[in-house]
């Protein structure tokens, strides 16, 4: 998927304008216009329409940052692009490819950016391969003491080295060659081959497991529903793999395969939480709608990370192996990593919804609802506030995204009653699961449902400098 951008077009109409007059050899090097994130104005390039990656990985050293192997991408474009330029920061290019010859390409790594000098337009096509091999990008989180990406768990005295992606919001360019912006979802075929003992995990359904040479084994996932980047799970560890019974809560009432990976020598209870993870999806798809993926399940890691809700495979750390946070990285399923962003200043989209799925959750269970929603409002009253949409990085996850977006929802329950609360929330994953959603998106997503009180009551809630009455 890709957003049309009128600027955007104007600019590569004038850049192709200037390199007919330098007879076709531009005298500077070509550059791309990014997406235009409002947060991240660097990332992307627009008019680029990634369909689908097809990784192929190998893990030689599990628990280190070397990471090689060969990601070929299936491309198209909404506009003509002069070059393609993808985000990475990742390992050494050693080859890239074109329809199948060989391609020039400029890899930067301090701008984050690899370059290929091939042209795109508009109803073409493109198949593109990138070859890399050695030590994965860094990439420092604002607020947290991690690099967001690929990360590498050393091997300690208890456990076997680890490694496994935690990207949200643009650390998969950290190890992927990727148009690493939500607004351009695709599909994945992930190869994953590990040395002997390790299994791998990934976003999809898994489809293959084989002996590879030397004795390790290649695992092959497909993600058949386009997901951002940042969702696209990846592990290697040593897993133990638990099955469980099917959820008939997919499209049409198709089964949903249930499968969680636990590492080993886990704290006692840690894997208590999952076995909710049936009850979980049947509650949120009464709500949402039909679960939008294939399978669903978490695989549990030991560092003490937040939790991220990696499509069809959340990734739960040990120590937040309880159900509310399961609850809501399962509503991140549909808000999130099926209903994608248009720019990462909406991310209140993802974080209020996923956040407002605990209190269905939590009354569904018979508990007091009204205490919740009491308790929101005395913590968004005790932080500072903010309109919804973000006008910074370090306002992407605080309190307001999470908690004021909570509550915006619960002032348009009130207003309008469950059954209608209920409709728009499917309303909302049907209409956008194919484009990007903004804020704008939302307020008129609400006044066509429910009309002008609706949208003026969640319009209080997105836009007031200070917080709004407690909704009731
Ligand atoms: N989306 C995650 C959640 O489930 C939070 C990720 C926080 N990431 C970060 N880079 N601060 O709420
Ligand atoms: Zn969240």
């Amino acid at each position: 998927m890709s957003r049309p951008s009128f600027c955007a077009s104007l600019c590569a109409a004038l850049l192709s304008v200037l390199l007919v007059g330098a007879g076709a050899q531009p005298a500077s090097p070509v550059t791309a216009q990014s997406i235009g994130d409002s947060i991240y104005p660097r990332l992307g390039q627009a008019g680029l329409d990634v369909r689908h990656y097809a990784l192929d990985l190998n893990v030689d050293r599990p628990g280190t940052s070397e990471l090689s192997g060969v990601v070929t991408l299936t491309v198209g474009a909404t506009r003509p692009l002069p070059l393609l330029s993808l985000d990475f920061l990742g390992p050494a290019v050693a080859a890239v490819t074109w329809n199948g010859q060989p391609a020039p390409y400029r890899q930067d790594r301090a701008a984050g950016k690899l370059s290929i000098q091939r042209s795109l337009r508009p109803g073409e096509q493109a198949t593109v391969t990138v070859r890399f091999a050695g030590t994965v990008g860094r990439r420092p989180d604002p607020e947290l003491p991690l690099d967001v990406g690929w990360q590498a768990v050393a091997a300690d005295g208890k456990r076997p080295g680890a490694n496994f992606t935690l990207s949200e919001p643009d650390g998969t360019r950290t190890f992927l060659p990727v148009n690493d912006h939500p607004s351009d979802p695709a599909t994945f075929t992930t190869r994953v081959t590990v040395p002997a003992g390790y299994v791998a995990a990934a976003s999809g359904v898994q489809v293959l497991a084989q002996a590879a040479p030397g004795g390790g084994q290649t695992f092959t996932f497909e993600q058949a529903q386009p997901i951002p980047t940042y969702a696209l799970a990846l592990h290697v560890n040593r897993f133990e793999r638990q099955d469980s019974p099917a959820v008939p809560v997919g499209v049409g009432g198709a089964a949903v395969a249930r499968r969680d990976y636990f590492p080993s020598d886990l704290p006692d209870g840690t894997r208590d939480a999952y076995t909710r993870t049936g009850e979980v999806l049947t509650v949120l798809s009464g709500w949402f709608g039909p679960f939008p993926f294939g399978a669903y399940g978490s695989a549990v890691v030991t560092p003490g990370i937040p939790a991220l809700e990696t499509a069809t495979l959340s990734t739960m750390p040990v120590r937040a192996s309880n159900v509310r946070v399961l609850v809501h990285e399962t509503a991140h399923q549909w808000f999130g990593d099926r209903v994608v962003l248009g720019d990462w200043a909406d991310v209140w989209l993802n974080e209020g919804f996923a956040t407002y799925a605990e209190l269905l959750w939590a009354q569904a269970q018979g508990e007091d609802g009204a205490a919740i929603v009491r308790g929101w409002y005395d913590r968004a009253g005790r932080s500072p506030t903010r309109p919804l949409v973000a006008a910074s990085e370090r306002q992407l996850f605080d309190t307001t995204s999470y908690i004021r977006g909570a509550l915006a929802l619960q002032a348009v329950r009130v207003t309008v009653g469950d059954a209608a609360f209920q409709a728009y929330l499917r309303g909302w994953v049907a209409a956008f699961s194919d484009r990007p959603a903004r804020t704008a998106d939302l307020l008129a997503h609400t006044r066509r449902q429910l009309g002008a009180d609706a949208e003026a009551a969640l319009r209080l809630w997105t836009e007031s400098p200070t917080l709004p009455p407690l909704p009731e």
